[in-house]
């Protein structure tokens, strides 16, 4: 997406309501992240009707839409428990905000209410993967003061 510069306008913030995940609210989720999180090329995690579901298991993590004018105008889906030995580390593990509503604050207001209720369930920490070319995310994490604690680089070859 196109990169903001110095100098350059910066939308207007845009107020959204921001609730918990629902049943319902599955559909518009997964079309949502489908052109982005389905290109066979980019090695993403699943991506399934199924995976966002799982979402909605209080034991296993919380989903959070951002609803504007009674639409869907972008989710954060998040883990309790990174690994065994973190479980006090809570994972963010997929955020978007649909392109007519990004840079306008709400991937932030997703972030915020995110880590408010992981710190409301004991979580201590909490973690992001990211592209490394992923500005605008990295941007987005870093603004709220996400370090970065190493650099993953994803290998393959073919067979
Ligand atoms: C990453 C994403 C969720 C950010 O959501 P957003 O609502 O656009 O983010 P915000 O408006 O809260 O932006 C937060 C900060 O990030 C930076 N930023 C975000 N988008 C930017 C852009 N296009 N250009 C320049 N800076 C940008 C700014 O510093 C901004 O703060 P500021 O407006 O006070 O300057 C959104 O870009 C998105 O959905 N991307 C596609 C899906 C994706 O890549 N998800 C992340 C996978 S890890």
């Amino acid at each position: 997406m196109k990169i903001i510069g110095k100098g350059q306008k910066k939308p207007k913030p845009i107020r959204v309501k921001i609730r918990e995940m629902e049943i319902g609210d599955i559909e518009s989720v997964w079309n949502m992240g489908e052109k982005q999180f389905l290109e066979i090329e980019r090695l993403n995690w699943d991506w399934s009707p199924e995976s966002i579901g799982k979402y909605l298991d209080p034991e296993e993590g919380f989903g959070f839409i951002a609803e504007k004018n009674g639409e869907v105008a972008g989710f954060i889906l998040v883990e309790y428990s990174w690994s065994l030995q973190k479980r006090k580390a809570g994972s963010i593990e997929w955020i978007m905000v649909g392109r007519k509503y990004r840079h306008a604050g709400i991937g932030t207001q997703l972030i915020k209410r995110a880590l408010t209720k992981l710190r409301r369930n004991g979580m201590k920490e909490v973690i992001a993967t990211i592209w490394s070319k992923n500005k605008p995310s990295l941007k987005t994490f870093n603004k709220m003061d996400f370090k970065t604690r190493g650099k993953l680089i994803f290998k393959s070859r073919r067979l």
